[in-house]
């Protein structure tokens, strides 16, 4: 039995999304990890969406979890959003209280806190970034030393082969191109969990009817799901992405992958590819598949585990 000493400490930077909500609230009950922050970016949706959407998930599975304000724009190109997958909110049709007098949100920008979270942590942190990487570049960029206290980054993002925004352009990447390069380029460890392995997750309709069974959390998860639009799901199934890095980090045994080293494309046609060139020295871990079953199984036992949490 794992005990609160061994929780791996993890930030999570993020731009809800719904598979976002998704992976945040599994990673906030996942007896492995210890959440430390939340900050935001403009991603799916703009900035007071994902950032009203972070604070009120928070608040509806009442975890006492501080959340920042982040960038707003990538550092250089215009942010381009995905409201047609996620919906105008970010969160499809569900609609989260928001609390009156909420002190979860802090005053200061999303970098400052990441700052000070990593350099004021006795363990060396866990970046988690399932959003554009525009905060994360800036972070790295604007206090270098905090790369000291940085364990791993996992993240989701990229793509050995194909994308979704372009043939060659995963979403978070595509978004801010300058930003994931800024990253891959540091000489960080990176778990990079692109759409290789995430378009394997394969959530049917069934699972999402079992999960609307789990109480209030179990409910407001299939009502997402069932918003959730997205070009790379199949009629039947949904894939689910950002929630691989949290099981990455509670399941590794789920994912196999190779060592690479990532250029990402900046300009032109080809902008937010990913190109992975596969070798024992690079310093990135590319996921490259999942196993199916398993990952589904995980996906409802988390929903069922949150809701006897709650109920207990
Ligand atoms: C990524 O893009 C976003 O729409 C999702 O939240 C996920 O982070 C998948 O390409
Ligand atoms: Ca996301």
């Amino acid at each position: 039995m794992r005990t609160d000493l061994m929780k791996t400490p993890i930030i999570i930077d993020t731009d809800p999304g719904i598979d976002d909500v998704i992976a945040i609230t599994a990673a906030l009950f996942a007896e492995e990890l210890d959440v430390k922050l939340i900050t935001t970016v403009g991603g799916n949706v703009g900035i007071e969406n994902t950032t009203n959407n972070a604070v009120n998930l928070v608040n509806f599975l009442g975890k006492d979890i501080p959340v920042a304000k982040g960038a707003d724009q990538p550092l250089l190109n215009k942010l381009v959003s995905a409201a047609q997958v996620h919906g105008e909110s970010g969160v499809g049709g569900y609609h989260f209280e928001a609390k009156e007098n909420c002190t979860l949100l802090s005053s200061k920008h999303a970098v400052e806190e990441l700052r000070d979270a990593i350099l004021n942590s006795n363990e060396p942190i866990t970046l988690v970034p399932i959003g554009p990487l525009t905060n994360i570049a800036l972070l790295l960029k604007m206090y270098p030393e905090v790369k000291n206290n940085i364990k791993e980054i996992v993240l989701m993002g990229g793509a050995a082969k194909g994308g979704n925004m372009t043939p060659v352009a995963e979403f978070n990447m595509f978004v801010d191109p300058h930003a994931a390069k800024i990253v891959f380029d540091e000489q960080i460890k990176i778990v990079m969990c692109g759409l290789d392995a995430t378009l394997q997750t394969r959530i049917s309709t069934d699972d999402i009817k079992e999960i609307a069974g789990y109480g209030k959390v179990g409910e407001m998860v299939s009502q997402l799901l069932s918003h959730y639009d997205s070009p790379s799901s199949t009629e039947n199934y949904i894939a689910i992405h950002d929630l691989c890095t949290i099981f990455y980090l509670t399941r590794p045994e789920l994912f196999t992958g190779k060592r690479a080293t990532v250029n990402v494309v900046t300009e032109g046609e080809a902008s937010g590819c990913t190109i992975t060139h596969y070798n024992e020295d690079g310093h990135v871990h590319v996921c490259l598949d999942i196993d199916v079953e398993e990952f589904r199984h995980e996906f409802i036992a988390t929903f069922k585990k949150v809701n006897e949490k709650l109920e207990a």
